[in-house]
């Protein structure tokens, strides 16, 4: 059998940080007073209660969200007037200049809300507002993030990240993750972990197309909203779940392609008549990741076996050099751990 190479986690988030740093890549830093120092001067609210939200701004609500150890979180997005998304790739929108988005987190009260902007030369502004315990203000966090703003658990911290980490993860297509098609699509996937059912009055796909903030939608992605071809509702779920969590790093161009492991869903075969590239390259293949005390390879996902699945053991370990994601969490996902090992364990066949 070939022997597997031991993590390459040093020399891929090196690769990461090489390319946000080469110099057609990055974006200029932003001049100190780019960002505001106040949420407050942003424009997501009417008026200085920050209660409101000013009458140009949209919530929304994405069927996979991102889950951060538990927080509750609201969206909104700004599109600004006579300029408009434009859809017409259904997996790669771009988004005009003057474009804002923030996420607001919340454990009990707010936290912080992440605030990305992008600016005339393409390029975005990220950065994160740290409110204050009476919830009168939230104000510009360090460039380097803030640890342990509260606690997810007793002894486990909530940190906010720095604005490098918002860049490695936000890496795909234009940068924006959570606002596409498939987010947004008013087809619900009902085993979806984390999220509200049903998508709230005014927030699907068909309402931002109505709105004029998306344009060149192709028609067939109205008449019938997308969803991810699976062949059981958990599969669908799974692959959801994976595109969102995983996909922006795991995916087939950027500085981790040469791992050949790719999560995230795709929308261009809407009937499912290719299995999709995150099975293709997962189930029954061999993973470059070896698991401590582990004799020999083992596969990303065993059908029939989570228990021998590289995938799953990543997802189910926080010890900081092993686990999937590697940002942005303290502890494991359990309800996403269990669909996936259950769909692992009920719906893929074992080889025989
Ligand atoms: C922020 C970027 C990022 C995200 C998000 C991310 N990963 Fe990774 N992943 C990496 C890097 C970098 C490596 C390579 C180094 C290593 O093994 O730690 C890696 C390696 C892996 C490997 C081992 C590679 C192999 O050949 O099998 C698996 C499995 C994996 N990730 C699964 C996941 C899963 C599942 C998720 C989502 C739940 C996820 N990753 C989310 C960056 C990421
Ligand atoms: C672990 C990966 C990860 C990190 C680190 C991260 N984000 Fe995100 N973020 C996501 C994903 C995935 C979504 C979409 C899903 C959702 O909204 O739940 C998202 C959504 C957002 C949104 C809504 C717009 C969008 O892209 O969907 C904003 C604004 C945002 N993040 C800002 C930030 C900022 C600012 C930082 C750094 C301080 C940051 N994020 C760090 C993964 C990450």
């Amino acid at each position: 059998m070939k022997a597997c190479r031991p993590s390459l986690r040093g020399l891929a988030l090196a690769a990461l940080a090489l390319a946000s740093c080469a110099p057609d890549a990055a974006p200029p830093a932003p001049a100190p007073d780019e960002l505001p120092a106040h949420l407050a001067d942003t424009g997501l609210y009417a008026d200085a209660t920050l209660r409101d939200v000013a009458p140009d701004v949209w919530p929304y609500d994405p069927q996979y969200p991102l889950w951060t150890d538990g927080a509750t979180k609201r969206r909104w997005i700004h599109v600004p007037a006579g300029s408009a998304i434009d859809a017409t790739d259904p997996e790669a929108w771009v988004f005009p200049a003057g474009t804002r988005l923030w996420k607001e987190f919340a454990l009990g009260r707010r936290l912080e809300t992440r605030y990305m902007e992008k600016r005339a030369d393409g390029s975005w502004l990220r950065a994160s507002y740290v409110w204050s315990d009476d919830g009168g203000d939230a104000v510009l966090a360090p460039a380097g993030g803030v640890a342990h703003l509260a606690e997810v658990a007793p002894g486990v911290p909530y940190d906010v990240p720095g604005r490098a980490d918002c860049a490695t993860c936000h890496s795909r297509g234009d940068g924006v993750l959570g606002f596409d098609a498939l987010q947004l699509s008013a087809e619900r996937d009902p085993l979806a972990p984390h999220a509200n059912a049903g998508v709230p009055a005014g927030q699907d796909l068909a309402a931002f197309v109505a709105r004029g903030l998306v344009r060149g939608l192709p028609a067939d992605l109205l008449a019938r909203p997308p969803r991810i071809p699976a062949r059981t509702p958990r599969e669908r779920a799974a692959l959801g779940y994976l595109d969102t969590h995983c996909g922006s790093c795991h995916r087939d161009d950027g500085p981790l392609a040469g791992l050949g492991l790719t999560l995230g869903a795709e929308l261009r075969d809407r009937d499912g008549d290719h299995p999709p590239r995150a099975l293709v390259t997962t189930v029954g293949r061999p993973s470059r990741f070896r698991p401590p005390g582990a004799p020999s390879c083992e596969a990303r996902i065993e059908p029939g076996a989570p228990e021998l699945s590289t995938l799953v053991e990543r997802m189910a370990t926080r010890d900081p050099l092993r686990q999937m994601p590697p940002l942005g969490t303290h502890l494991v996902d359990v309800d996403a751990l269990h669909l996936i090992e259950t769909w692992i364990r009920e719906d893929l066949e074992p080889t025989p």
